[in-house]
């Protein structure tokens, strides 16, 4: 057995799934913060906030997974992050991407998780159960946050409305 296979407990096809996602989370990281901006820009001040704290929890979700795949023995990538998207269609829209993306985050989850047991990496399998049930509180956020838009209308002052209700959507789980 070469030294390098000892060193290493990561099934390969996993390790490269594993920094697929370091590299996905870092994506959003950088997603939220234009999202920030833009949301400053048109005087949505509490909305700046929440997609602020939203970077910094993606970013803390990147460095968990870096930190695991270091500690399996494997190679953790540091992410170039490219393709940040800045310009939105509305206050809306902001939210509906946010939706999607974070839909498409639990789907690659759910396909990590299919690949752990498929190659019978049941230690993998169970770490990212978190990132999973985090998944969760993110989707009925976004949820019940485009929900808000609704209830109370984009007409009038409706947006300033729906910024202030923003940060107090909390998921109980
Ligand atoms: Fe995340
Ligand atoms: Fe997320």
């Amino acid at each position: 057995m070469e030294d390098k296979l000892l060193k290493i407990s990561l099934n390969a096809e996993v390790e490269k799934a594993l920094n697929d996602q370091i590299k996905t989370e870092a994506h959003a990281s950088s997603t939220y913060l234009a999202m920030s901006t833009w949301c400053g820009e048109h005087g949505y001040d509490f909305s700046a906030s929440f997609f602020a704290k939203q970077a910094e929890e993606e970013r803390a979700h990147m460095l968990k997974l870096f930190k695991y795949v270091n500690d399996r023995g494997g190679q953790a990538i540091s992410p170039e992050i490219t393709n940040i998207k800045a310009d939105f269609h509305s206050f809306r829209d902001l939210f509906e991407q946010t939706l999607k993306m974070e839909i498409h985050v639990t789907q690659l989850f759910n396909d990590m998780a299919e690949k752990c047991i498929k190659l019978k990496d049941f230690v993998t399998f169970q770490f990212i159960q978190w990132f999973l049930q985090e998944q969760v509180q993110e989707e009925y956020v976004a949820r019940r946050i485009l929900d808000l838009f609704d209830v109370i209308g984009e007409e009038g002052r409706g947006c300033w409305e729906i910024d202030k209700q923003v940060e107090k959507v909390k998921y109980q789980g």
